[in-house]
């Protein structure tokens, strides 16, 4: 581990790619898998939770015969029982995987110290608390990136916009000075894609951390008015966060934060795109865009699974889990469960049912939800008020899906539009 250096000190890195190549990142975290979800569909039906290794569309995972069976869970309700027994359901799991490169962070307590660390952070993700950083910085941020294209009359808005946005958003919320955004940006990058460079992943985590400290120690001298003081400045029942959990947290964020929040406006994007009488009806009527928002989620939720670990011997919908199991909840396929939602398969912002697990269910709900919300609203409506005529523009025999398997979100939303102002 490197020392702790103060920002001004950090050193210069290569700046990063002005505009990121989100193929790139496409490939390496997401896979290519086009559309799991008849797939899962048929699996579901079948039985609403699996055990043993099953191929969910990329292939029979390897599994080890020394572990008790994973158990794959696709119904929603089989799902809420899970999140809702946190006691028989650990999220420990998570130590394993992105506690390694995050440090410990809530993501993988259970309770009772869950419910402390996460008393400690969630008062700055409260929707009242989050009001003041819609006007000036959202806006200001959503603003900037169209201002860049708006003439242009097309665009690609993964690259132009939506990739783009929610690092800014989070880099400002956190109070980095905007000359840090770009070695943020790559280290972000590189921390969230380390599953396909684990080097690379490893380093980014640790330059992150020595950032942050100096970013820390500033505010404990100075409190600003941004996150990062919050977080210093924080205590519930006489305890505050400390260091190390601080440079964990925000770590946690950039994955949590960032990577959902750019894929989820691009589904919101596309499930528009594709059904112009459901965008004509948003455009008209901007109420709509919270629900378009949340049937997005359900429809296709950026992140299509989340896991656990069963503590004990128990049973899910008549099938044995034996202790030690990893529990996989698909939450793709749960937001598409049949026995809930009709023609689950439709993007359709009008449902009577929009309830739906794409943020999670239980303790552990996201803690940024109201963010995602706000931040994506904001993009929304912007581009809905510069921008009229958008269409889908796709070069001749361009695939335009939203693709990947854990994480989806399109790989390119080729528009063209006429800008308003
Ligand atoms: C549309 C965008 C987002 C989606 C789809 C999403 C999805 C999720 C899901 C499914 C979980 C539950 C994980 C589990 O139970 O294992 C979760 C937890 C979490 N999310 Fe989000 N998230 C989004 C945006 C954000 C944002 C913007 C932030 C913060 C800046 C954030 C921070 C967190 C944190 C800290 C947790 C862990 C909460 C806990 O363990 O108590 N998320 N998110």
């Amino acid at each position: 581990m490197t020392m702790a250096l103060p920002v001004k000190d950090v050193p210069d890195v290569e700046p990063v790619l002005e505009r990121f190549d989100p193929f790139e990142l496409q490939d390496t975290v997401s896979g290519d898998i086009r559309d799991p979800y008849p797939r899962l569909g048929e699996l579901r039906r079948q039985h609403p939770v699996h055990s043993g290794p099953i191929d969910i569309g990329d292939g029979l995972p390897e599994s080890d015969p020394n572990r008790p069976a994973p158990i794959t869970v696709l119904g929603f309700d089989e799902s809420v029982q899970v999140l809702r027994d946190n006691e028989t359901y650990s999220s420990s799991v998570y130590e394993g995987i992105m506690g390694l490169v995050m440090g410990k962070t809530i993501l993988q307590m259970d309770e009772p110290e869950h419910r402390l660390h996460r008393a400690l952070v969630s008062p700055t993700f409260r929707s009242k608390v989050l009001e003041r950083w819609e006007g000036d910085l959202v806006q200001r941020v959503v603003d900037e990136l169209i201002d860049d294209f708006a003439a242009d009359g097309s665009a690609d808005l993964v690259q132009r916009l939506t990739f783009n946005f929610p690092v800014q958003v989070i880099a400002a919320i956190l109070g980095l000075p905007r000359g840090d955004f770009p070695r943020f940006q790559r280290w972000t990058i590189e921390l969230t894609s380390v599953a396909a460079n684990w080097e690379r992943g490893v380093a980014a985590s640790e330059a992150l951390r020595d950032y942050f400290a100096g970013v820390v120690e500033e505010r404990r001298a100075k409190p600003a008015d941004d996150l990062i003081s919050d977080l210093v400045g924080m205590e519930v029942e006489g305890r505050g966060l400390d260091d190390e959990e601080i440079f964990s947290f925000l770590r946690l964020l950039l994955p949590a934060g960032v990577e959902t929040t750019y894929r989820a406006s691009g589904n919101l994007l596309y499930g528009l795109l594709t059904n112009p009488d459901q965008l004509r009806a948003v455009r008209e009527n901007r109420s709509l865009l919270p629900v378009a928002f949340e049937e997005m989620i359900r429809w296709e939720p950026p992140v299509t699974v989340i896991l656990r670990r069963a503590m004990v011997d128990t049973e899910l919908a008549g099938v044995p889990v034996e202790k030690g199991a990893d529990v996989g909840l698909l939450l793709g396929s749960a937001n598409r469960d049949e026995r809930k939602y009709e023609h689950p398969e439709r993007f359709d912002i009008f449902r009577a049912s929009r309830q739906s697990l794409g943020f999670g269910f239980g303790v552990h709900v996201c803690l940024g939800m109201h963010l995602a919300r706000m931040e994506t609203r904001v993009a929304m409506n912007t581009l809905l008020d510069r921008l009229s005529d958008l269409e889908l523009a796709p070069a001749p025999g361009q695939d335009l899906h939203i693709k990947g398997m854990a994480f989806r979100s399109p790989i390119a939303l080729p528009v063209t539009f006429v800008a308003s102002r």
